[in-house]
């Protein structure tokens, strides 16, 4: 009932009788109460006039199930949240609530991690309060040969919800990383659990740097935040709820032919790669090639200075600008 009294106030800007709310729940006068005084320990500004009723005057930039379900309006990415204040990592708990039966769609998130994860291994900086971190559970039925193309859709949504809500030239950099000014705002690592020809569930994480001021001396020269990008604090929960919206609609394109032909336009359109130089980090050695953007499985599609076409599959190789990170 929290959830749907706080979507109600959200929704309309004068006052909502008491009345009303009793009326719509089916529930007590101090039911209502007790639920809008939880709200305001959540950091909700409501103001309550005799009278008239409740109206908010604001929402701080909180995190809670609350107030991330209020906003998600998908028909099945996010809707059901499972939130931390704290936790290891969002991953690690989407692969339990994999493990324990939860549904496709349904998304982990959380204020703080302290054991965030990158790829290759690498930890991913995680400090209370400022950014998103959030994981979603999927159940496809795909091979699981195709899933690493998951990680690419969310790049393209990820990407798309930066825009719309920031109007901030968010770029791709091939294959999932969010940069802005050459600098990198997001990372998203996909792990899954697989039988030899069924994918059990695919856990798609993200961490978007949203309103960080600093970063560690160690990523400093490579990462940035949409505040330090855009000068303004953006709220969390809406910037979530933009990316679920996003990814649903992306999901359910790819869903239908299986691979990215469906949005290969839209990835290329933003790929910072895209027409450009880039140095090919292979195992074996690494070399220079011309980028001109990926094909309908995600693969980076490089020609050599020999004229020769190749394809670059992610897992492989690394892929980074001839001027530095991008
Ligand atoms: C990268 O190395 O670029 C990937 C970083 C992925 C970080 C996110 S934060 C939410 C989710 N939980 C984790 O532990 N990692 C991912």
């Amino acid at each position: 009932m929290k959830t749907a009294i706080l979507r109600l106030l959200k929704e309309d800007d004068s006052y909502i009788s008491g009345q009303q709310l009793c009326d719509r729940f089916q529930v007590s006068r101090t039911a209502v109460w007790k639920a809008v005084e939880q709200l305001k320990k959540e950091g909700y500004m409501i103001e309550a006039v005799r009278n008239k009723g409740y109206r908010l005057v604001d929402s701080p930039d909180v995190m809670s199930k609350a107030e991330i379900e209020s906003m998600v309006r998908t028909k099945w990415a996010g809707r059901s949240v499972i939130y931390y204040d704290e936790t290891d990592s969002t991953n690690i708990q989407a692969k339990l609530a994999g493990e324990n039966g939860s549904e496709h769609g349904t998304l982990v998130v959380a204020d703080r991690q302290v054991a965030g994860k990158g790829r290759r291994g690498r930890s991913w900086e995680s400090p209370k309060g400022v950014c998103v971190y959030m994981t979603l559970l999927l159940r496809p039925s795909i091979a699981p040969v195709k899933a690493p193309m998951l990680t690419l859709v969310m790049a393209l949504s990820v990407a798309e919800a930066v825009r719309e809500l920031t109007g901030l030239k968010a770029g791709i950099k091939w294959p999932n990383d969010i940069v802005l000014n050459k600098k990198k705002i997001c990372g998203i690592l996909t792990e899954m659990s697989t039988e030899i020809d069924y994918i059990n569930y695919v856990v798609t994480g993200v961490g978007i740097n949203t309103n960080q001021e600093t970063f560690s001396e160690e990523i400093r020269k490579r990462a940035t935040s949409l505040l330090i990008e855009g000068g303004r604090h953006i709220s969390r929960s809406e910037l979530v709820a933009a990316v679920m919206e996003r990814y649903e609609e992306n999901y359910e394109r790819f869903m239908e032919t299986k691979d990215l032909s469906g949005l290969q336009e839209k990835y290329n359109g933003m790929l910072v790669n895209c027409g450009r130089e880039v140095r090919v980090l292979e195992p074996k050695g690494e070399y220079s090639a011309f980028a001109s953007g990926i094909n309908e499985v995600g693969e980076l599609v490089v020609t050599t200075p020999e004229g020769e076409e190749k394809h670059i599959f992610a897992g492989e190789v690394s892929v980074r600008g001839i001027y530095g990170y991008v």
